[in-house]
């Protein structure tokens, strides 16, 4: 059978890093998250006898080995055993967002393909169990299967079935917008994944961020049911800056940002103060996310534009959750 999915990417308002368990993908905190509208994937599935392995193609193109196309195939396997099926599968996937452009495919990429590979494997899962298995491929992942404002629990239990992720409000909550600043287009040299490890087995101040991420979840939860900018910006943009302060005291130091980055935090920072009301966010990489309401979109476009370094701003609403199409790519 034949399924597709699309599926939006998200942003951490409160930052997801560093994990209890890896093959489970089980987080040692919780998150919250905006998904974007605008930025997604489009992904089809098929399963048949006809296929001899799992036949990935991204963006186009084939890829038959290496790192993206292993973790494919192990994602595949979860789906295959939950349905009890063996067929190989082909797997077509599209980013509507250039590839390059250094932001996060893996959410929206592995929410589409939880979905389009569940369905076609004959599997009708619920939202909570897709978010589990979106998991699987990518923690952020479980956060792109819903619309809006979103947080994933932590969770409790060692089999992983109470960490999955929630709609805190709809996408048509508020005015809420993030600008993506574009600094970079090469592929980031240290992946989230070994990062997150990495700073959970030696940063001492590790300790620190796990006393005080909760702390900052229930601010920015509240922050959002209230339409309280100045709150969920703020918090926000300091749990980025305590997750980064950990990444840059990891053994060996993992220091994701570059001139234009620190350009925009401090233009970000100096607009504040002037009252254009903004606050910044940071993966794990060099591009920065901007906080603000919609009235002060095209002014701060226009700023950020004018920066050094910024090669392109994209504009996101808050976006819709993944949702199967009949529009297939194969
Ligand atoms: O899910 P991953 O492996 O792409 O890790 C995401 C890590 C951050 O983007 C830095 C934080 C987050 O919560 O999205």
């Amino acid at each position: 059978m034949k399924a597709s999915a699309i599926a939006n990417s998200n942003i951490a308002l409160t930052k997801y890093w560093g994990k209890r368990d890896s093959k489970l993908m089980l987080p040692n905190n919780g998150s919250i998250s905006m998904t974007l509208d605008g930025l997604n994937t489009r992904t089809t599935v098929e399963f048949s006898p006809e296929y001899e392995r799992d036949i990935l193609i991204f963006n186009g193109k084939e890829i038959s080995e290496g790192r993206e196309y292993e973790e494919t195939v192990a994602f595949m396997d979860i789906v295959r055993e939950m349905a009890g099926i063996r067929e190989k599968a082909k797997i077509a996937t599209e980013n509507n967002f250039p590839t390059a452009a250094g932001l996060a495919s893996s959410a929206s990429g592995y929410a589409a393909l939880a979905l389009a590979a569940s369905k076609a494997a004959g599997l009708n899962l619920d939202k909570r169990e897709l978010s589990i298995l979106a998991r699987r491929g990518s923690g952020s992942a479980c956060r792109s299967i819903e619309g809006g404002f979103v947080e994933w629990k932590r969770g409790e239990k060692k089999d992983g079935s109470d960490s999955y992720a929630v709609q805190i409000a709809p996408k048509d909550h508020w005015d809420f917008r993030m600008l993506t600043t574009i600094v970079s287009t090469e592929e980031k040299k240290v992946k989230s994944r070994a990062g997150m490890a990495q700073t959970v087995k030696t940063c001492p101040y590790y300790k620190g961020w796990l006393e005080t991420v909760q702390d900052d979840i229930d601010a920015v939860r509240q922050g959002i049911l209230e339409k309280d900018f100045a709150k969920v910006g703020s918090v926000a943009e300091y749990n980025c800056l305590k997750m980064h302060a950990t990444m840059i005291t990891t053994k060996p130091p993992i220091i994701y940002w570059n001139p234009a980055t620190m350009e925009i935090i401090h233009a970000v920072m100096a607009w504040r103060e002037e009252g254009l009301e903004s606050y910044f966010t940071i993966d794990a990489g060099p591009n920065v996310k901007v906080m603000c309401m919609e009235k002060d979109v095209q002014e701060l476009k226009k700023r950020l534009e004018g920066l050094n370094g910024v090669k392109e701003v994209i504009v996101c609403r808050p976006g819709d959750e993944a949702k199967t199409t009949e529009e297939h790519l194969f």
